[in-house]
């Protein structure tokens, strides 16, 4: 569907913007579309109890149809009637990182429509931290379906310009409000089979995740590029994403070797993402992303970043390789996807 014009009302706090949030509750309950922040990023909402609401989801974003999408609570009480039993696991994780940015998938109740899951038997539930999010959930009374509020296969929303960028007339109603403090989307964890499996990522961490719950598996798609026909645990790991339109390609090294490596293959086109202080020493455009020892600061400024590459027309970006460490993970797992998992090694 087009709009002739998307709404873009004020929510930056909870209690003087009510009013605001109120009407974004009765988009959605009128089967409609709302992007709205998360502490994550900004997701693009729907009733997901809503079958056709929700198949709009998948037409504003261009999102392939496989690719479930996850549901938004603002307690323990919504989530009951969506999923087949609560076990002691999902219990202790809840606990212990909810409300905020972790994503638990379990077994799907009949209650949910397919479409939400693209047909699979479980269902991928989260209790958002952010204020905005939780008040838009409890006013709609309703659970709420939400990928990140980006054109499939663009880098996910972290302020509101992104999503009025990207979404502008294909949905009704845009929340404005503060940039996101996370910055990469949830952590995905799955509780369906023996062991618990790490499939996405994110600010809650795997030594977070092993502290409660022991070992956990790490999904390949994590590290590797996945064939596009593959038969993949998390969908939505299997696509490029959070591309920029010029290629990008990793430098893992020193920033001595990132330096030298630029010099001799300086052309028309390049720019640098590099981390923060390190630009000046460079003679070709650059964008930093966060200190190098401070992965939480990379986590909030990667996607403005990948976008604002766009924005200066880049033919080709190098990229610093971020360490691994806890946030690390998520922020290389982004990165990584960006540059189609291209590595070289320095
Ligand atoms: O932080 C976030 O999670 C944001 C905000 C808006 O909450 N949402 C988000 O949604 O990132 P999306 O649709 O962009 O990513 C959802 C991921 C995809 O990789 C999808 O394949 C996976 O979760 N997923 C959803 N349901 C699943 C399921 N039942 N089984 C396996 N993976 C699932
Ligand atoms: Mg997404």
């Amino acid at each position: 569907m087009i709009f002739i014009k998307t709404v873009v009302l004020d929510a930056f706090d909870a209690k003087k913007d009510i009013e605001n949030i109120r009407l974004a509750a009765e988009v959605i309950k009128n089967g409609g579309l709302v992007a709205f922040p998360t502490e994550t990023v900004y997701g693009l909402g729907a009733n997901a109890l809503d079958e056709s609401a929700v198949k709009e989801i998948f037409v504003a974003k261009g999102r392939p149809q496989d690719n479930p999408l996850i549901v938004h609570v603002d307690s323990i009480e919504m989530m009951m009637p969506l999923v087949c039993g609560f076990d002691k696991r999902a219990k202790a994780l809840a606990d212990a990182f909810w409300p905020g940015p972790l994503t638990i998938i379990m077994k799907r109740s009949e209650r949910v429509p397919n479409v939400v899951s693209a047909g699979l038997e479980t269902l991928a539930i989260r209790l958002p931290s952010d204020e905005i999010a939780r008040a838009l959930i409890t006013e709609a009374g309703l659970p709420i379906a939400a990928p990140s509020a980006n054109l499939s296969g663009s880098p996910s929303p972290t302020c509101a310009q992104h999503v009025v960028k990207d979404l502008s007339v294909r949905v009704e109603m845009i929340l404005n409000s503060h940039s996101c403090s996370v910055g990469v989307e949830s952590t995905v964890i799955s509780l369906v089979g023996e062991k618990p499996r790490l499939l996405r990522p994110g600010f809650v961490t795997v030594e977070e995740l092993e502290s409660v719950l022991g070992e956990i598996e790490i999904d390949k798609a994590v590290f590797n590029s996945i064939a596009n026909d593959a038969v993949v645990n998390a969908p939505g790991m299997k696509y490029k994403h959070y591309a920029p339109k010029a290629p990008v390609k990793i430098l893992k090294g020193s920033f001595e070797a990132f330096k030298e490596y630029l010099e001799k293959n300086k052309c028309d086109g390049m720019v640098a993402m590099c981390f923060s202080g390190e630009g000046c020493e460079l003679s070709v455009p650059f964008i930093e992303f966060g200190a190098e020892d401070n992965s939480k600061e990379q986590a909030t400024r990667l996607f403005d970043a990948l976008r604002q590459v766009d924005e200066m027309s880049a033919k080709i970006v190098y990229a610093r390789c971020p360490n691994q460490n806890g946030v690390g993970l998520a922020v290389t797992n982004r990165l990584f996807k960006a540059a189609g998992f291209e590595v070289i090694k320095l």
